[in-house]
């Protein structure tokens, strides 16, 4: 008896050690512990106390009070992680509550949409009433992104032979959306960043994909989808515009109509963001287009040499920020940090173009990409907390997390790098 208890308690003093220790794990071992940790704290983020349910906080911390709200953009992408998460559960009770949690967020959608006649609208209160002091909006990509959300939870209803509920409860907010993309699409608004008025690659990128997915949801239930496909057509020629022979990438913003003037390089992850979410299977710009990879290689460079922790000499991997003349700190704007969603974005990015190229027949070009992600991942890994728990930002000097504590989109972006990367196989 006594020999078990001593053994037990050397056990548990050595897991604490290993959890104190996440940085040095072997990377399989960190994915297997970090996946849980993320999984939860997006759950627990879901149906926020005095929030109504289907909404999302941002970031619960109480030291940033600004993030206690439910941003569209960051309630959708959180969500279609939801629903992968969804898709993958075996446990009934398990996929109940899921299936409740995006039920929930169908509706807590339908009810923001009466709040305002403006779907521009960028961040709502935690019970559903929009925010209305002084921000940069419309943005234009939040209702995409709930119609690419929404589109493919209904799918997955209809295939699970829910159709009326679908019907009932997801349609009309989704035809909402897209007649509002369908609306705007070739109007200014503000980038995801919320800093800048204009016309933004990641913002059609996902417009796009949007119209794209209704369209053929559309035609599913027999309808006549050739606005969306001649709308998604006009906005893919607009896409282009944006690359540049000059600077070799594509660039995130066009006609600027106001906000900063200091982003001069024009390059941003927010590309990489764009091409992962906005992706639809139909060959544009997919992962190793020449135009995308080169953007790629260009926010590695950019970055490598911005950030004083990815000179540290023997971590692989670089971490990237939201664009070179970045200043936004979280608390303050003495300038840019990394940011954790970005370096996961880059890493998942790496591993879908690595599937790619394995499957269009480029072995060498698969494994080079491989091991891009991989490096990205391994950086990710060197900066993890050792509760697990990602904020929004990564400190440039020290690699402590800093900016919004327990981000939802970091959590979420983090879990889609490891999809990617089991996706891709084995190194
Ligand atoms: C808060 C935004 O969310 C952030 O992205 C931006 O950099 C700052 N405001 C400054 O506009
Ligand atoms: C700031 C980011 O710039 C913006 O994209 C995001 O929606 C908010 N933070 C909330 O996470």
């Amino acid at each position: 008896m006594k020999v078990i208890a001593l053994s037990f308690g050397l056990a548990a003093s050595l897991s604490l050690a290993a959890l104190a220790k996440t940085s040095g794990l072997p990377i399989d071992q960190w994915i297997a512990r970090q996946s849980p940790i993320s999984i939860k704290s997006i759950e627990q983020n879901i149906n926020p106390a005095g929030g109504a349910p289907g909404a999302v906080v941002a970031s619960p911390a109480p030291s940033y009070p600004d993030y206690h709200f439910h941003w569209v953009r960051d309630g959708a992408l959180a969500f279609l992680t939801v629903l992968n998460i969804y898709r993958a559960a075996s446990d009934p009770s398990r996929q109940q509550q899921l299936r409740q949690n995006l039920l929930d967020y169908g509706y807590f959608s339908a009810s923001v949409q009466t709040t305002t006649n403006q779907l521009g609208e960028p961040k709502f209160y935690l019970n559903g009433q929009p925010f209305t002091g002084p921000w940069c909006r419309p943005q234009n990509d939040g209702a995409a992104l709930r119609a690419i959300t929404l589109i493919s939870f209904a799918k997955t209803l209809i295939i699970n032979g829910e159709t009326s509920l679908a019907r009932a409860n997801l349609v009309p907010v989704i035809n909402n959306d897209l007649n509002f993309v369908k609306n705007v699409w070739n109007q200014p608004s503000c980038d995801l960043w919320e800093e800048v008025s204009g016309q933004h690659f990641y913002t059609l990128m996902v417009q796009r994909r949007a119209l794209l997915d209704g369209a053929a949801w559309a035609e599913f239930f027999g309808q006549n989808a050739s606005q969306l496909t001649s709308v998604a057509g006009q906005i893919t020629t607009a896409i282009l515009k944006h690359w540049s022979a000059d600077k070799g990438y594509l660039v995130a913003t066009l006609n600027r109509t106001g906000g900063l003037d200091y982003k001069t390089s024009n390059l941003d992850a927010a590309i990489i963001l764009g091409i992962l979410h906005g992706h639809t299977d139909d060959g544009f710009l997919s992962y190793t287009d020449p135009h995308v990879l080169a953007t790629a290689k260009a926010l590695l460079s950019v970055f490598a040499t911005k950030f004083p922790i990815n000179q540290v000499p023997g971590v692989r991997g670089v971490a990237i920020g939201r664009y070179p003349e970045d200043r936004y700190a979280g608390s303050n704007f003495n300038g840019g940090n990394p940011w954790v969603l970005l370096t996961a974005a880059l890493s998942r990015y790496y591993y879908l173009a690595s599937s790619e190229a394995r499957k269009n027949g480029h072995p060498a070009d698969a494994a080079a990409y491989k091991n891009q992600a991989e490096d990205l991942l391994l950086r990710l890994k060197h900066h993890a907390p050792d509760d697990g728990i990602w904020a929004e930002q990564i400190d440039r000097v020290t690699g402590f997390m800093t900016s919004a504590p327990n981000l939802t989109w970091s959590h979420s972006e983090v879990l889609e790098a490891f999809t990617a990367r089991a996706l891709a196989g084995p190194p």
